[in-house]
């Protein structure tokens, strides 16, 4: 690139394929007191930055905070008893996890539009156990937190538009992984980023959320309204039916 070229983009794939389904027994799941401390030793023993107890404290925060951690729990099914056991399932496994935050992106308010914002989701963490990798559970993490991100933090002055990551500059796995998913890798190497690692520098990658984005969130939002339609439906059911059986 000349001195005088203005910082494009280099790799671009705007469109990535619809995701395969997940096995039936991995589970993504919002981190919880139960998931935290493997989720911690899976972000401490696959990523080289060291997070502040701050940082794990923010992943079992609820949706009331701007931070978002989900892990995928992987459930031994019956087949994979322990040797020499009865009937021992081993407990499940955190094989995954990803944490995000949500960053505002103010736009200044003209005289035609009333005053908007804009939100960009900030991956800061995502990992895979190696031997649980290329089953789609990145894939997954990432896509139930676009659709969290839309779902519950979308409304009529904010929109959740664009999500983003940095990536080490000798990560290549992770460089090709992003751009299969659909992001762009900007040419800017920022140098010191990665203070202990080398080379210390950071791409940034990110996509821009786009309609099949709103059409899935939109979509999985209706089926767990009408869960939730269910579950009341059979409760007050299920009431009606005590209060009869009690007279
Ligand atoms: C990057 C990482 C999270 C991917 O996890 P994963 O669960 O294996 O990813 P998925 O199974 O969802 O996606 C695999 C897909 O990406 C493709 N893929 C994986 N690595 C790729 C690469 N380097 N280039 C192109 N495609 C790649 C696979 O072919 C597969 O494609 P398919 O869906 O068409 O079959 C995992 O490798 C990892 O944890 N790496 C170490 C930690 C890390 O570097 N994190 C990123 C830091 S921000």
């Amino acid at each position: 690139m000349s001195p005088e070229s203005p910082p494009t983009l280099s790799v671009c794939q705007p469109t990535p394929r619809p995701s395969k389904p997940l096995l039936p027994n991995i589970e993504i799941t919002p981190v919880g007191p139960d998931t935290l401390p493997a989720y911690r030793r899976l972000i401490t023993t696959l990523l080289p930055i060291r997070y502040p107890d701050k940082f794990y404290k923010d992943s079992v925060a609820n949706t009331t905070s701007s931070s978002l951690a989900l892990c995928a729990v992987w459930r031994h099914s019956p087949e994979n008893r322990r040797q020499g056991g009865t009937e021992n399932v081993p407990e499940p496994t955190v094989v995954g996890g990803i944490q995000c935050r949500l960053e505002p992106l103010p736009i200044p308010p003209t005289e035609s539009t009333p005053v908007r914002s804009m939100q960009t989701v900030y991956i800061q963490t995502l990992a895979v156990l190696s031997p649980y990798r290329s089953l789609g559970i990145a894939t997954a993490l990432l896509d139930t937190i676009i659709t969290t991100a839309i779902t519950y933090y979308s409304n009529t002055t904010d929109n959740v538009t664009e999500i983003y990551a940095h990536v080490w500059e000798a990560n290549e796995e992770a460089l090709g992984w992003y751009v299969k998913k659909g992001f762009t890798v900007e040419n800017a190497v920022l140098e010191g980023y990665y203070r202990k690692l080398r080379p210390t520098g950071a791409r940034v990658v990110r996509r821009r959320l786009g309609v099949g984005d709103w059409l899935r969130a939109r979509d999985l939002k209706a089926d767990e309204d009408m869960e939730i339609n269910e579950a009341v439906g059979s409760t007050s059911i299920s009431n009606e039916i005590d209060k009869k059986a009690n007279g």
